[in-house]
């Protein structure tokens, strides 16, 4: 399916052993499958087998915090003598700090007499990002995912890594950090691909962490754009300032849903298909590395969950439910499927459908240079239209309006979002690539 639909690149939300307090983002063996999830063995058959269809696998890395079941965490709260003590932040009083699940930063642990840090659950405890060791241990488990073939990371709550004082994140650190391992993904061929979750809402604070342009990460997640809406002049604006920003080498991500935020479609969509398009439109037209999360492809909605289904400790369930593939059998899924659109199955078969349609784009993207990696230059027009050329010969143009709008682009229209072959007028809610 995905070989079919064009993708070249898979990251994977976490695959680790996990109490699964935060759906895997509690690690507690850094190098090992969940079993629920599979084996090694078959972790390193995927690997081998997207290989041959030219897809690279990349993991979830969670370097901020452990789960508190980890090794690591059960010998440092074990008494605080323990060489492993310091691996963790342990402090003699709290202080008045949240979680960004709610309740109390910071938990006492009776053996101990003391209290540990976690800016998330108490089942999180946060690593201690200035204890070398730490450092050392990741870097071991770098190398064993690199040397399994891993093509990279996305890496958890990079802009939060290094706290010092437990508070506020230690910026200066946090670079060495990410410098000490693109210098280790630079050692493999190929390089091994670094991209991070980024989650700043100040695009100069997301553009810092590409460092010089290539001695840190190598995509930083974009959230300003995610949260932009769909709003032509704002979308505008944040991909100029993102290319103003960013180092001259450095290269852009877009994307607009994934596990920790509503779907796209129902979030800025109004459930509307023809929306649904031109967000996939734009996504994909960019100048940068468009990021889908499962299901943007068919515009899938937001679902529901029942008080007595959910999950999820912060209210991401409706994010996550299982892909309505039409032809096979979920059998009990984790989460209930909900009403949703029409399945992969149907879609297939459905000309016009959001998934036909993200095909076509994707190898109209994949056979044309200018959209791969043509510079981008936004274009001037009427109210409501969002417009930019990409390198010498391609033009990319949404009209995120309700009117139609004669936006005196030329050219040849290669795709439309509603299929039609004008360019002089864009139909409301309508994208397509030209031909100039
Ligand atoms: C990141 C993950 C999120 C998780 C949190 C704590 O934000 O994307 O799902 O709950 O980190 O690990």
């Amino acid at each position: 399916y995905l070989e079919w639909l064009g993708v070249d690149g898979v990251w994977l939300n976490p695959t680790f052993p996990s109490p699964n307090n935060d759906w895997g983002y509690d690690v507690s063996d850094y190098c090992a499958v969940h079993p629920e999830l599979g084996t090694m063995e078959e972790l390193d058959g995927l690997v081998a087998e997207a290989g041959e269809r030219g897809i690279r696998i990349l993991l979830d890395l969670v370097p901020a915090h452990t789960s508190d079941r980890h090794g690591w965490f059960l010998e440092s709260r074990s008494s605080r003598e323990s060489p492993r003590r310091d691996w963790y932040i342990w402090r003699d009083e709290a202080d008045e700090q949240e979680s960004v699940f709610g309740g109390q930063a910071w938990t006492f642990d009776e053996r101990t007499k003391q209290y540990y840090h976690h800016r998330f659950l108490a089942q999180q405890p946060d690593l201690n990002w200035l204890n070398g060791e730490v450092h050392q241990a990741f870097d071991e488990i770098l190398r064993f995912w690199f040397e399994r073939g891993i093509a990279g990371f996305r890496i958890d709550v990079v802009h939060e890594l290094v706290k010092d004082p437990p508070d506020r994140p230690n910026l200066p650190e946090i670079h060495a950090v990410l410098q000490r391992w693109r210098r280790l993904a630079d050692t493999y061929d190929p390089q091994g691909i670094l991209l991070g979750e980024t989650w700043v809402l100040e695009l100069e604070r997301m553009a810092a962490f590409y460092g010089a342009g290539e001695d840190e990460l190598h995509l930083a997640f974009n959230f300003p754009f995610m949260f932009a809406g769909l709003d032509s002049a704002a979308l505008a604006d944040i991909v100029a300032q993102t290319h103003e920003l960013l180092p001259p080498v450095a290269w852009p991500v877009w994307a607009l849903s994934n596990h920790d935020v509503a779907r796209f479609p129902t979030r800025i969509c109004d459930e509307d298909d023809e929306r649904v398009k031109c967000a996939l439109l734009f996504l994909l037209g960019l100048r940068g590395t468009p990021v889908l999360y499962y299901g943007d492809e068919i515009g899938m909605r937001q679902v529901e969950i029942p008080p007595e289904r959910v999950l999820d400790v912060h209210e991401r369930d409706g994010a996550r439910t299982p892909m309505p593939w039409g032809d096979a059998d979920w059998g009990d899924p984790w989460l209930p499927l909900g009403g949703n659109v029409a399945s992969v199955a149907k879609q297939r078969e459905e000309p016009g459908s959001v998934l036909r349609f993200c095909r076509e784009l994707l190898a109209l993207r994949q056979g044309r240079e200018d959209i791969v990696s043509g510079a981008y230059a936004s274009l001037e027009t009427p109210a409501g239209v969002w417009a930019w050329r990409r390198g010498d010969g391609s033009v990319v143009a949404v009209n995120l309006s309700d009117d139609a709008v004669r936006a005196g682009l030329g050219g040849r229209v290669l795709l439309s979002t509603a299929g039609r072959d004008d360019p002089g007028t864009l139909g409301p809610w309508e994208g397509v690539v030209l031909d100039v």
